[in-house]
């Protein structure tokens, strides 16, 4: 693992974006598919939009690439303001006027009926794909990975959860109260994430120094499911001086 210290968070947002159009250009100039594992969440906004502005600048022939999200809650329609599938929508997929029957996301409504189905299909769907070339990872304030909690072991699939407290009350502002927020989530398992030749992280803001330094010195350990990863070959975090624990 590679830990990459930027100043500010527009910063890794633009060394990951440079690093993702290189990635897809390449894969266009070889006729090669391209498969990406994306993550939610207001850290990814920046890059997703710095990844737009690239791909408008220099455009790449997007029609190999399929991609898979990590997660999304249980129980909210697809196009639910606070679902996962309505923000990638808006900030990546719509802008990029991506085929959509290529951006997978794990069935949430299917889940709900028969969640041992769902989840054993989105695994079988990703690895059908092949290898993903890149998987980009935020952190929760909790240390959850998507929504692998702590507690989630190394060997877990794509799966239904239960969200932890801290993790439904930071999501309780977005959803107007914390009623409103889903009880239960399906999320990518640590051992789907870690099958990906490529992890990038990013982690900006105070609020993430503490699961990021606890995870880093942690032994592969189920209360810091980040420390799973650790020992991936091409893994890099980027975090910003919050986000190391300096003060501003
Ligand atoms: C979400 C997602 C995670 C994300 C995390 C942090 O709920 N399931 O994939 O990394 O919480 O979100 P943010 O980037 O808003 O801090």
């Amino acid at each position: 693992m590679k830990l990459i210290p930027v100043k500010q968070a527009s910063d890794a947002c633009q060394e990951l974006a440079l690093e993702m159009h290189g990635l897809l250009a390449r894969a266009a100039a070889d006729q090669r598919p391209v498969v990406l594992g994306l993550a939610t969440g207001n850290t990814m906004v920046g890059l997703y939009a710095a990844l737009v502005d690239l791909l408008r600048g220099d455009p790449v022939n997007l029609a190999g690439l399929t991609t898979f999200n990590l997660d999304e809650f249980l129980g909210l329609a697809p196009d639910h303001e606070r679902s996962f599938q309505r923000f990638m929508n808006e900030n990546l997929f719509g802008p990029l006027d991506l085929d959509l029957a290529r951006c997978h996301f794990p069935d949430g409504a299917w889940a709900q009926k028969d969640p041992e189905a769902a989840c054993a299909a989105y695994s079988q769907q990703i690895q059908g794909a092949g290898v993903m070339d890149m998987q980009l990872l935020g952190i929760g304030r909790n240390g959850h990975m998507g929504f692998n909690e702590p507690g989630s072991p190394a060997n877990c699939w794509t799966r239904v959860v239960s969200l932890h407290a801290l993790t439904r009350s930071d999501a309780a502002g977005e959803f107007g109260s914390l009623a409103a927020v889903p009880e239960t989530a399906i999320t990518m398992g640590m051992a789907d994430i870690a099958r990906a030749e490529r992890l990038r992280l990013l982690a900006f803001g105070s609020s993430k120094a503490k699961p990021l330094a606890a995870a880093l010195a942690s032994e592969p350990n189920p209360e810091h499911p980040l420390s799973f990863l650790l020992q991936h070959p091409d893994f890099k975090i980027w975090a910003d001086g919050a986000a190391r624990g300096q003060e501003s």
